[in-house]
């Protein structure tokens, strides 16, 4: 094999993948790498929010998901060490039994405020009330009712 073709070869393989490489890095943070997985493998639960439930989203992400997990199955990265499980918010015979109103109140209030254990932490100093009714609509979109 000529050196030529060898040459164009490894520029065939290589090229690609540098281009590659420095757009992973030029992304940066794991945010901008989960919207990017998000936008080539888009969830159910990624799509179709509306303005509230998206803020809603929004707020979860930030302040709940770390318990309660990025989707709502109660796996957040905290779940592991704690006693009480947080609750899985995609699971929809434990949902059917809260009323809107009780989830608006537990967000605010914490868990102690329904009898649940105090590990909820209440809200009402951190999250505005009109920003805790979008988290409960985010809340009711993680339901997954097929199952
Ligand atoms: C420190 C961990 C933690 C964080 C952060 C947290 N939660 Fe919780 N949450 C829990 C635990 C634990 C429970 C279950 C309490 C129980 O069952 O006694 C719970 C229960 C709930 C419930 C009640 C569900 C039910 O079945 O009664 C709702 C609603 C809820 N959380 C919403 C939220 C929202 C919204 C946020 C973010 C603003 C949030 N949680 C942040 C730990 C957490």
């Amino acid at each position: 094999m000529s050196k030529r073709i060898l040459i164009i070869i490894c520029g065939v393989f290589f090229t690609p993948m540098l281009i590659w490489l420095s757009a992973q890095t030029a992304l940066g943070s794991d945010e901008e790498h989960t919207e990017t997985a998000a936008f080539l493998f888009p969830q159910k639960h990624s799509t179709n929010l509306n303005r509230e439930q998206q803020q809603g989203k929004e707020l979860y992400e930030y302040y709940c998901a770390l318990c309660h997990g990025k989707t709502g199955k109660g796996n957040g990265f905290n779940s592991f060490s704690m006693s009480v499980p947080p609750a899985n918010h995609t699971d929809a015979t434990v949902m059917a039994t809260l009323s809107d109103t009780q989830i608006y109140q537990v967000i605010k209030e914490g868990g102690t405020s329904l009898g649940r254990s105090p590990m909820m932490p209440p809200w009402g100093r951190v999250i505005n009330d009109s920003e805790i009714s979008s988290l409960v609509t985010f809340i009711r979109t993680l339901v997954t009712s097929e199952e």
